[in-house]
């Protein structure tokens, strides 16, 4: 493909004169994005898939709890992207212990959750923030609280240099734009998020995600950033109904190929080879997501047959069992919380579901001991374990 994709500047990064990229505006032009045969496959089969998801969206019986796991779990791995080494059950326990504070890794997903809340919320509300650099710069403000982000000018486009890969500016994968650029590009962007051209809505998010991430307007967690674009686009542009279709387990499964394809926009003009690879991405992230959500379901369901069956059931127990699916760690203390009953019951109910085989004690202690349901979290784990 002979495309230009934008311009180098000499810009100086550390005590180096490098050539910092400075990207054309969307959409691809000198040609225009080739909708070839092999996209518009991909385009139709990422269709399709998303159709079978907005419909398992709307047949499970709670979309509410369905919702809370995938969005856990999409914090969790566009996390671990970036290295953070938290698993789900890390998250997962923190939340249900109420209590203390989380180490630096919990804290970076709760922060992810954090800011993925707070932009969907401003999106879904008529006088919250527009999709905007401002609400990505809120979100940004939200992902780098505390220790770790402390330093990294939360909120703020970078007013420095900046490069990615490589030891030195020199020896850098990408340069991205001198920061005085910075704000145009993004303006640049916006304005093309708002605007119209010919292109499928989804190949549009593709693409704004890869000039988002050239762009790199922030000093860290613009993968981060850039993937939560991707989400919010979806949802906002009415793709899916609910936001379940999170690419960051795509990404994270084929990391070298996604840099690979980022930079090869920048360096080859390969707009349609990232356009195939996201579109893949969306198809199989969808069907995925269904064949998941029909399995959560299932092992709810004959879980719940084995809970009602128990001789020992109380209500109380039939009553937490069905607060698992959102709380899929619990202590004694959490379990009271949630049924609002004394101690002694709060004990019976979860020595129901013990007796059950449906929770599982996981500490191996005798004091402050947690329960996780097991079969459940089991399940939604794949895909979260830690990179090796
Ligand atoms: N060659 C490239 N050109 C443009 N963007 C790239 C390239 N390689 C990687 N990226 C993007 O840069 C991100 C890393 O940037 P940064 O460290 O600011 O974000 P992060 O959220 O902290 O990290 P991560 O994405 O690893 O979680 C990658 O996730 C990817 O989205
Ligand atoms: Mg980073």
């Amino acid at each position: 493909m002979n495309r230009t994709t934008g311009r180098y500047e000499r810009t100086i990064a550390g005590s180096e004169e490098v050539a910092a990229f400075v990207p054309a505006p969307l959409p691809p032009r000198d040609p225009a994005l080739a909708m070839d045969r092999r996209i518009a496959e991909r385009l139709a089969a990422a269709e399709r898939a998303l159709a079978r998801l907005d419909l398992a969206g709307e047949m499970v019986p709670s979309l509410d709890w369905f919702l809370y796991a995938f969005v856990r779990k999409e914090a969790v791995i566009s996390s671990q992207i970036e290295g953070t080494q938290a698993t789900l059950v890390d998250l997962l326990t923190f939340e249900a212990a109420r209590q203390g504070s989380a180490d630096a890794d919990v804290e970076e997903v709760c922060n992810y959750l954090d800011a993925l809340r707070f932009a969907r919320r401003e999106l879904a509300d008529a006088h919250g923030l527009p999709l905007s650099v401002r609400l990505l710069n809120e979100a940004h403000r939200r992902l780098m609280q505390g220790a770790r982000g402390a330093n990294k000018q939360p909120g703020e486009i970078r007013r420095g240099q900046n490069w990615i890969g490589g030891s030195r500016p020199g020896d850098a994968v990408h340069v991205p734009p001198p920061p005085h650029l910075v704000p145009d590009l993004l303006s640049d962007l916006e304005k093309y998020l708002h605007g119209d051209d010919d292109l499928p809505p989804l190949v549009r998010a593709g693409l704004a995600h890869v000039q988002f991430e050239t762009i790199h307007p922030y000093l860290d967690g613009n993968g981060r950033i850039g993937r939560l674009l991707i989400a919010l686009l979806l949802e906002h542009w009415g793709l899916l109904k609910s936001p379940l279709l999170y690419l960051s387990l795509f990404f994270k499964r084929h990391r070298a190929e996604y840099y690979r394809r980022l930079a090869a926009v920048r360096t080859e003009g390969d707009w349609e080879g990232w356009t195939a690879f996201f579109l893949d991405g969306v198809a199989t992230i969808a069907d995925e997501a269904v064949a998941s959500a029909r399995d959560l379901f299932a092992v709810v369901a004959a879980d719940r047959a084995r809970v009602l069956a128990l001789d020992t059931a109380s209500v109380a127990a039939a009553r937490l069992f069905e607060l698992l699916p959102r709380h899929p760690i619990v202590s004694v203390a959490t379990a009271m919380a949630l049924l609002g009953t004394s101690k002694p019951t709060a004990i019976r109910a979860v020595e129901s579901l013990v007796a059950a085989g449906v929770l599982v004690e996981t500490t191996g202690r005798k004091r402050d001991r947690s329960f996780a349901y097991q079969a459940y979290v089991e399940r939604l784990r794949v895909g979260t374990e830690l990179l090796t």
